[in-house]
């Protein structure tokens, strides 16, 4: 997410901007920006990169004025770059806006504002506002920003300054954070930030602004409308939390903010993309034009994948478990032939790939060495390249014909875990897509899926206020040395991620393994002291049965039986030593849900270990070389 910092009151402002946006550097961003009221006139400095190079470009002037907002960016359209950078002006350069959320109708309200006469200087959804702002403008900007946001659709958290108002700054948030810190003691001064941690050094007094509300924050005071345009009196509350807990939204660790964000995570991935009343499905990176060297003309990224005779998913890690999800919503749903790849495997091999193939490659950072060089090397074999990535502009993004972005906000924790489920819901949407634009998906059937998918972020919900049930069960489950995961179909990968995540954060040996192959071999290691965990969620998956004889084959030979299975299937506890249970849905997105309680259990072992997860040893976040 980004972070937006701004000051109005009695001491100069930018300092106090500068120091907010380095406080906010841990939400993750691309590029960093200011705009500041001074005398006659606003200046905007922006830069993509760091706030340092910000702060090196601020230098070079003196900007003694004492209202100011700053951003850092964490890009969703348009690519990192200065022009993109926030703040954004309006056409006369008075009116300056930063933003945190997806303006979802920025399309046509462009149109309307350039059929208009606005000239727009950015690629950004966010430049929008600060036309509207300027359109509606007449001499009272918090009036300006009223009308301007009944026009917007999506999330935000807005802050902005005008220069004909330059002791005011208006801000506004639906759905995106925003909180302001009011002065201790200073008269009329306001600091207004996407999180407290930009706050607490100047006060610890607070107000919150709820969703629909507007602000507008001046020294002589403040005043706050709800979406009825009634004035609110909002409580000042009083900021308790130490700095380390607020930089983890109140978690001991990023990995479990990150676990706990997944409802919100799910839903931002689908956010913008599901067309619910005609059951359809919109990816706009899909329509971007790719040219193959051997193609006379130039198609979009959804013709060339509908046209494909192959689809080949190469991914590492998780990203490569994500990629297995794929190759079963793609062959299960539209019968279109996938294979998976690790990628480093792929670039090495003789990857057979060509124009008639699709390669997709699955990245939460973008940056994957060997995902990116086996991409290079499937663009130089003439085949067409698509990146479903999580940080926009990253070299996957930039390599790739074409590709569309999970969503899911600065991944930190270095096991990945919301990424994931963005990519498995992201791979779910396009599945839907292709599958409707073949006519292999009927109406009705897609119209189904589309409203369980939208059920999945309560249903994770669900599954996340079992937490202390699931350290009970890491408890219980500590002294064991080995584990092993079995799971079929969709949450076979589900038993490989489950694995992986019990092993990089707690350093327990632990395999994943399709359910069947257990008696191919596992099975010899079966005893008292090799807990296996299930997947075994009764839907309409065939195999269900066939798992139950899996487990009595383990439960025979006194194997400790952990299952992961449906909500009000009661038999499963006959067979169960422990039984977490996960809300029913479509069986092609059990795997939303099943990897929730695993996620979990990874997170509470390595916490009984006396681990660090967000800083496993010997991990980075992005394995960048070979
Ligand atoms: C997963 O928890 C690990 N951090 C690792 O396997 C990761 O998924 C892999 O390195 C791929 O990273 P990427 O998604 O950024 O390409
Ligand atoms: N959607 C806006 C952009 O891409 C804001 C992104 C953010 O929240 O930082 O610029």
């Amino acid at each position: 997410m980004c972070g937006i910092m701004g000051y109005v009151g009695s001491k100069p402002a930018l300092p106090v901007v500068l120091k907010g946006l380095r406080q906010l550097e841990y939400r993750g961003y691309d590029s960093a920006g200011i705009a500041i009221a001074d005398k006659d006139r606003i200046s905007v400095l922006k830069c993509k990169g760091k706030v340092a190079d910000l702060e090196n470009l601020v230098k070079r002037e003196n900007f003694p004025g004492s209202t100011a907002l700053g951003h850092t960016r964490w890009a969703t359209h348009g690519e990192p770059s200065t022009p993109n950078a926030h703040p954004h002006i309006d056409c006369s350069g008075k009116i300056a806006i930063v933003h945190n959320g997806i303006i979802e109708n920025h399309a046509p309200l462009r149109k309307l504002l350039e059929a208009e006469g606005h000239t727009f200087r950015s690629d950004t959804d966010t430049e929008v506002f600060s036309h509207l702002v300027e359109k509606f403008y007449r001499g009272d900007i918090l009036l300006a920003v009223q009308e301007a946001l009944t026009l917007i659709e999506g999330a935000y958290a807005f802050a902005v300054i005008c220069q004909d108002e330059p002791d005011k700054i208006v801000a506004a948030r639906r759905e995106s954070p925003l909180v302001i810190g009011v002065g201790n003691g200073n008269e009329g001064e306001y600091i207004i930030a996407s999180d407290l941690v930009a706050i607490v050094e100047h006060t610890r007094q607070a107000i919150h602004l709820d969703d629909g509300e507007i602000g507008v924050f001046q020294p002589s005071g403040h005043r706050i409308i709800d979406k009825a345009n009634m004035k609110v009196e909002k409580d000042v509350e009083s900021i308790t939390w130490s700095l380390d807990k607020i930089t983890k939204g109140g978690f001991p660790h990023y990995m479990l903010k990150e676990i706990f964000e997944q409802p919100e995570t799910i839903y931002d991935t689908m956010r913008g993309r599901i067309l619910k009343e005609k059951a359809q499905i919109k990816l706009g990176g899909l329509e971007d034009l790719i040219k193959l060297p051997s193609a006379e003309k130039t198609t979009t990224g959804l013709s060339h994948l509908l046209n494909s005779k192959r689809i080949v998913i190469i991914g590492c890690g998780t990203s490569w478990h994500a990629s297995l999800v794929g190759e079963y919503l793609f062959e299960n749903m539209l019968g279109i032939p996938v294979e998976v790849e690790y990628a480093s495997e792929a670039r090495y091999r003789n990857f057979i790939v060509d124009k008639d193939t699709t390669v997709i490659g699955i990245s939460q950072s973008g940056e994957t060495a060997d995902t990116l060089a086996a991409l290079r090397e499937a663009k130089r074999r003439g085949a067409a390249t698509l990146g479903l990535v999580n940080v926009v502009g990253s070299s996957i993004a930039r390599e790739t014909h074409c590709g569309v972005y999970l969503h899911a906000g600065p991944e930190i924790g270095v096991a990945s875990t919301k990424a994931f489920t963005s990519q498995v819901c992201l791979l779910a949407l396009m599945a839907l897509l292709i599958g409707r634009e073949k006519h292999v998906i009927t109406d009705q059937r897609a119209g189904t899926i589309i409203q369980r998918l939208l059920e999945i972020p309560s249903q994770v919900e669900e599954i996340l206020k079992k937490s202390s049930l699931i350290r009970d069960m890491a408890q219980r489950y500590a002294g064991f040395s080995n584990f092993l995961y079995l799971g079929r179909g969709y949450n076979f990968p589900i038993a490989l991620e489950g694995a992986l995540k019990l092993k990089e954060i707690s350093y327990i040996h632990a395999e994943g393994y399709p359910a069947a192959e257990m008696k191919h071999g596992p099975i010899a290691l079966i005893d008292e002291n090799m807990p296996v965990i299930f997947i075994a969620t009764d839907t309409e998956d065939q195999t269900y049965q066939k798992v139950i004889s899996n487990i009595e084959e383990v439960k025979s030979r006194h194997g400790q039986v952990i299952i992961i299975a449906s909500e009000g299937n009661e038999s499963i506890y006959d067979v169960a030593d422990t039984v977490i249970t996960i809300p029913e849905t479509e069986y092609c997105l059990t795997p939303l849900l099943t990897v929730i309680p695993l996620q979990l259990f990874a997170y509470h072992m390595a916490m009984l270990k006396g681990y660090d997860p967000d800083q496993p040893r010997n991990l980075a976040k992005s394995v960048t070389v070979e």
